[in-house]
């Protein structure tokens, strides 16, 4: 691993200024280490349009490089380490299925806006930005979903139906104004069966890491460590943040941890285990932080396939002209740009 490690290094010194590694915070502690920046998706993606580098090596999942590519300069090369580490929440939408159902509830008479979560492919970006809508990320969704609820009656939220729901009683949002879509066999949606007035629709996907924490992974963290605070991202469900003393986006999380250093008490963190035991190494003993679950069901296994020896591949590909940059669609390129620069306009 100590060669892998300093061949990285030494490929990373000589590439110098032309090359910048980026990752995201669920990558393991081998990969971060090499990364000139880390962040969550809100902030990764607002440091690309400061980056000047001609290479932009992105450790994280595919929509993430996506989304890099789409903000990159012209010229510049995205560049994943494992192109087919994709997520999977993302792949429980597609921009066919969600142009179907946004125009058959258009059709219908009803207005309605799409806000994606970033967490989507380049394509189905493109189809929020042609109806008008927005991308959004765990960090600013309330935000976003102000915006949307401000530019029409109704708000259909792809894919995350937790994300939404959460977002969703910040805003005050009774449970009787939203509706959880039931996809029918063609894509559509049935109104004869189905409350689609409603003022928030939710798409049915799911972050099937986050997803998986249950009310009793709550009882058990609150009996095993008394009078312990915990901690969730809100991609977990309604029922299970209701139970928590806090819930927000990846970099909430961190903030929240680091500002409990040193008051002696437990604090039990809901989200991806890499960053979890992170938290807790850095936190050298000041606060104990653990893992609400812990082992390979708290693993990210699309964010696990990146890994220090892609990321030298990578590196070496740029060094023997080879490397396979992230390639767009022409055609979807504009609208899903428009899509993902309106959230960084209204976010800042
Ligand atoms: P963040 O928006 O908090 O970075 O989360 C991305 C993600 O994939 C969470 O599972
Ligand atoms: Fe997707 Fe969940 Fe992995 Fe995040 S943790 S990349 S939402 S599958």
């Amino acid at each position: 691993m100590q060669d892998i490690s300093s061949a990285i290094e030494s490929l990373r010194t000589g590439l110098g200024s032309r090359l910048c590694i980026m990752g995201h915070h669920y990558e393991s502690d081998a990969v971060v280490e090499h990364c000139d920046f880390t962040g969550d998706s809100l902030e990764l993606a607002r440091r690309i349009p400061s980056v000047d580098a001609e290479f932009i090596v992105f450790c994280g999942v595919s929509f993430m490089g996506e989304s890099a590519a789409l903000l990159a300069k012209q010229g510049q090369a995205v560049i994943l380490p494992e192109p087919a580490a994709d997520c999977q929440m993302a792949r429980m939408s597609t921009a066919a299925d969600a142009r179907r159902v946004l125009k058959q509830i258009r059709d219908l008479g009803l207005d309605v806006l799409p806000l994606a979560y970033v967490n989507t492919d380049v394509p189905l970006k493109a189809v929020v930005g042609e109806f008008g809508g927005s991308v959004c990320t765990s960090a600013n969704a309330r935000t976003m979903m102000d915006w949307a609820f401000n530019a029409a009656e109704r708000v259909l939220f792809i894919p995350d139906m937790h994300l939404g729901r959460n977002t969703a009683r910040q805003l005050g949002i009774p449970e009787d104004e939203w509706h959880i879509l039931e996809l029918g066999p063609d894509g559509l949606v049935n109104p004869q069966s189905q409350p689609l007035g409603r003022k928030l629709l939710l798409w049915p996907g799911y972050c099937p890491v986050h997803a998986a924490y249950t009310p009793a992974h709550i009882e058990a963290a609150r009996a095993a460590w008394p009078g312990c605070r915990i901690t969730v991202h809100p991609e977990a469900s309604p029922e299970v943040t209701a139970l928590c003393d806090a819930a927000g986006s990846t970099s909430f999380l961190i903030k929240d941890a680091e500002a409990r250093a040193g008051a002696g008490e437990t604090l039990v963190v809901g989200t991806e285990v890499n960053l979890v035991r992170r938290l807790a190494k850095r936190s050298q003993g000041a606060c104990r932080i653990v893992p609400l679950v812990d082992g390979e069901a708290a693993a990210c296994p699309d964010m696990a396939m990146v890994t220090p020896e892609k990321l030298l591949a990578s590196l070496q590909s740029i060094e023997s002209g080879s490397w396979r940059q992230v390639v767009l669609s022409e055609a979807d390129r504009e609208p899903a740009r428009l899509s993902l620069t309106r959230m960084l306009k209204i976010c800042g």
